[in-house]
């Protein structure tokens, strides 16, 4: 028997309305539209805004997905959802979600991978597809992150990157042998020995006797923290090894990719690895401009944006590939 391989048969996407300028940002802290620009290619990103929950993003980007997929939620199997950014503590944003969209039983969880969230969760949806334990998974990538990070100068250097996103792929099962599209390879990647390059320490459940504080607060630790260089040199080499590995184990070559999606991080990140790789820039797409940093949101909101705009014709291949905090990297390959 055929072993069932997975198909993307819907994409969507959801930002919230309201827009923050580069200018927005720099009236409450010390920063320019310039050095913005210069160092992340970022110009706006959506913020939240109150009442508005992560659920809320991942429950419009999911319905879009449902709507191109021509199908309902009833007809989704399982739910993986990928976010540093939970609703909350516990129970993972999946649960929220799960419900606003109707289901009663559907199973449903979070995956924790940050910014490499998508990838790992897309790993685990094809698990389950290639070995006939659900036929139909549903794989959002879901961010808040304005809630989360320190909009004043003593965060700048980590605030002015982050978007709040969702972004939504549905998968199938398909046994049809004359069909060739669907996920070919993934390769996932983990360094724990950079865990706290790039972290929230707080709330954590290892402070005694408890894992939030006021003195916590007081010491900014519930702020993201980061070294952005370190981040930076490690992403520029990570992403290329991973992404050639997936196309290696694909038996794929570069030129045969049609479009390359990178994890939206830093423009300048992404304009480096091409660069280093002999990437054409139209072979890439980037919507870090708009959005800003959307971590596991960013991959299926380009993804969802080349889908809709026709920039991908059936047979066409797209590659993939993230690199975040963990420190964790990614790639995927697939046939549109
Ligand atoms: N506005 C203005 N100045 C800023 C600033 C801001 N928002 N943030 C930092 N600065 C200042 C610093 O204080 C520093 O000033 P100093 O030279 O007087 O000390 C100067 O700019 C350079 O800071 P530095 O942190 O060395 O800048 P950088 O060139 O490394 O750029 C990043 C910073 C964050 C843009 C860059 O390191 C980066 O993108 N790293 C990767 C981050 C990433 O990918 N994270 C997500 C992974 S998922």
């Amino acid at each position: 028997m055929t072993q069932p391989r997975a198909k993307i048969i819907g994409t969507g996407m959801y930002v919230p309305d309201l827009v923050v300028t580069n200018d927005d940002l720099a009236k409450r802290m010390d920063t320019t539209d310039e050095w913005i620009r210069q160092r992340t290619g970022i110009e706006e990103r959506r913020y939240i805004e109150p009442g508005q929950q992560p659920s809320d993003l991942a429950s419009a980007a999911t319905k879009q997905a449902l709507e191109a997929a021509q199908l309902g939620p009833e007809d989704i199997d399982c739910i993986v959802l990928t976010t540093l950014s939970s609703q909350a503590d516990f129970p993972g944003t999946s649960f929220f979600l799960q419900d606003q969209l109707g289901l009663s039983d559907t199973p449903c969880f979070d995956v924790r991978a940050q910014c490499s969230g998508f990838l790992f969760g897309l790993a685990v949806a094809n698990g389950f597809i290639r070995s006939g334990m659900y036929r139909r998974v549903l794989v959002v990538g879901c961010e808040v992150h304005s809630t989360g990070i320190d909009i004043s100068d003593a965060g700048r250097d980590v605030a002015v990157i982050f978007g709040d996103g969702a972004g939504a792929v549905l998968l199938e099962a398909t046994e049809d042998e004359n069909d060739d599209s669907g996920l070919l390879e993934i390769r996932l990647h983990a360094q724990g020995k950079f865990a706290k390059k790039l972290w929230i320490e707080a709330p954590g459940s290892g402070f005694t006797p408890a894992r939030m504080s006021h003195q916590l607060i007081d010491e900014r630790r519930h702020f993201p923290y980061m070294e952005g260089r370190f981040v930076f040199k490690h992403a520029v080499k990570r992403m290329p090894e991973v992404l050639l590995e997936t196309l290696n184990a694909a038996s794929l070559k570069l030129e045969d990719v049609d479009l390359f999606l990178f994890h939206q991080a830093n423009l300048r990140i992404n304009e480096f690895v091409m660069e280093q790789m002999g990437i054409p820039t139209e072979r890439c797409s980037n919507n870090i401009q708009r959005y800003g940093n959307c971590s596991s949101a960013s991959i299926p909101i380009l993804l969802d944006e080349a889908a809709r705009t026709g920039r991908l014709a059936p047979g066409q291949i797209v590659s993939m590939t993230s690199f975040g905090s963990g420190f964790s990297w990614a790639s995927a390959v697939l046939r549109w």
